[in-house]
């Protein structure tokens, strides 16, 4: 028995087969575009998506030299908050608009006028933001009501290669939490939003756990990916749960942080809870239960900017050593990581990433240094809102590509005043899907049993008591900076 994760990234869908012991014996990924046609704007096409999924899929087969029959179920982590939009005929009637588009601020502003900040609080438990699904809507309805008007199906992007796969029009609680249009707590469609929108129910897609089976793949399309049997497709997720499940994070007290392009901070939960200010998403989990979370929208991607943009004709491993031979508490450079606007905790597309505090003895160390400080910074205020709303912190486990260095590693356990753990897989969302789709086909009581299984927290690092006094100051600085630039961005 081996169970397919797809994992459908905004950059490239990467696809890993899984047996029952959760050890991954092949993997395919294939690259496509990613277009920004206007100033804030981001699109793709779904077609790519899916040949992307046919090709990452013919190519583990052919180079795992695992055999067509001997895939017993399908399960997804998908990039969230996109739409994709299809007529009666299954047609797809606009390039899907991606989670990063920024082009819905004045929907934002109606959605929050009409029900009200609270109001959107108590029917889908989450503020409207520009990257969420039925801000987007709004957006077509109001430049383009022709087309509107002949929208039939709504789905997310891996729902998409769902039916492509199956035929089905199906999602699962997590990815439809980012829509704006779920009641998350109670796990149903929010009506009144919905028929502001003006999105009728049958266009909406019929709502799974993400554990759940939710079709079978077709025969046509066993065809063409060159596969037999009968090959169940489970629910699948949103990449932060999904990406979750990949680290074990199933239980309260269980943190995870990613250090990827972007910076989240993921709480899992046994019961619904939301930040009165709004300030974290509260989405469902891929579990059944629920989750809290906080995304930076630039993480380990302004480390990428100043070692490849401004920086390029210098050594990476220079770069860190420099920033290394600084002692933190001399440190008096501060950065502020919103080179791309942020989401968490300020939901602001217009603020920029910022330098303060340079003179004339100022170093390039110093200020490699302060960014590394900087994006555990805006990790610290989601883990900062987490203990305000009194979610048991007890255990950090680190993922993404800057959990690589054990140096940022340690200016991170620093910074949270916590020890911050790696775990003994980077597969990430791609290996939370296969863990799906292997508790939907039963082969696993649990998604939890299988987390136990498969996922271990290992090499723990200590925060340096020598340092917290310092970041803790230096942190109260930081924040007060962005409330003193807010006017300026
Ligand atoms: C989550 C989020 C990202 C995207 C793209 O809220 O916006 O994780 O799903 O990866």
């Amino acid at each position: 028995m081996l169970f397919l994760g797809i994992d459908l990234g905004t950059s490239s869908v990467k696809v890993v087969a899984m047996d029952s012991s959760g050890t991954l014996i092949g993997e395919g990924t294939a690259e496509y575009p990613l277009s920004y046609p206007k100033e804030g704007w981001a699109e793709q096409d779904p077609e790519d998506w899916w040949r992307g999924t046919v090709s990452s899929i013919k190519e583990l087969i052919k180079t795992s030299g695992i055999g067509p029959e001997q895939i017993t179920a399908i399960g997804f982590s998908g990039q969230m908050h996109g739409l994709v939009a299809l007529d009666k005929d299954h047609k797809i009637l606009l390039p899907a608009i991606l989670w990063c588009d920024q082009r819905t601020q004045t929907e934002c502003d109606e959605l929050t006028e009409v029900f009200g900040f609270q109001g959107l609080g108590k029917r889908v438990a989450n503020q409207a933001l520009t990257g969420f699904t039925a801000p987007k809507l709004l957006w077509i309805k109001h430049t383009d009501p022709e087309l509107f008007e002949q929208i039939e199906h709504i789905l997310l992007p891996k729902d998409y290669i769902r039916y492509r796969l199956t035929g089905d029009f199906a999602t699962d609680y997590s990815d439809a939490s980012g829509m704006l249009l779920l009641d998350v707590q109670n796990k149903c469609w929010s009506n009144d939003i919905c028929a502001y929108v003006g999105i009728k129910q049958s266009a909406l897609p019929k709502l799974y756990e993400s554990y759940e089976v939710t079709g079978v793949v077709s025969a046509s399309t066993l065809e063409v990916l060159g596969l037999k049997g009968d090959i169940l497709v489970v629910g699948g997720a949103g990449d932060q749960a999904a990406g979750a499940i990949g680290t074990g994070t199933v239980e309260s007290g269980v943190i995870s942080v990613t250090l990827g392009t972007s910076g989240v901070v993921f709480a899992a939960h046994d019961y619904f809870a939301r930040d009165d200010q709004m300030r974290l998403h509260a989405f469902c989990h891929a579990n059944g239960k629920y989750h809290t979370m906080g995304v930076m929208l630039s993480a380990a991607s302004c480390l990428k900017w100043w070692t490849d943009t401004v920086n390029y004709d210098i050594p990476f491993d220079t770069l860190m050593s420099e920033a290394q031979n600084i002692p933190g508490y001399t440190q008096h450079v501060i950065f502020l990581p919103y080179l791309m606007g942020e989401r968490t905790p300020y939901p602001n597309p217009d603020a920029r990433g910022t330098f303060i505090g340079l003179s004339p003895t100022t170093t390039r160390g110093q200020m490699t240094r302060a960014i590394l400080e900087g994006v555990a910074f805006g990790l610290k205020d989601s883990l900062d809102i987490l203990h305000d709303m009194h979610i048991p912190i007890e255990e950090i486990r680190v993922i993404g590509g800057g959990s690589k260095s054990a140096f940022w590693l340690q200016i991170l356990a620093n910074i949270l005043g916590l020890p911050v753990h790696r775990i003994n897989t980077d597969q990430g969302g791609a290996l939370g899907a296969a863990i799906l789709a292997a508790v939907g086909s039963g082969a696993f009581d649990s998604v939890e049993a299988a987390c136990l299984k498969i996922v271990r927290a290992i090499d723990p690092i200590q925060p340096k008591s020598e340092e917290i006094p310092h970041y803790k100051q230096l942190h109260y600085r930081f924040k007060s900076l962005y409330k003193a630039l807010e006017p300026w961005f």
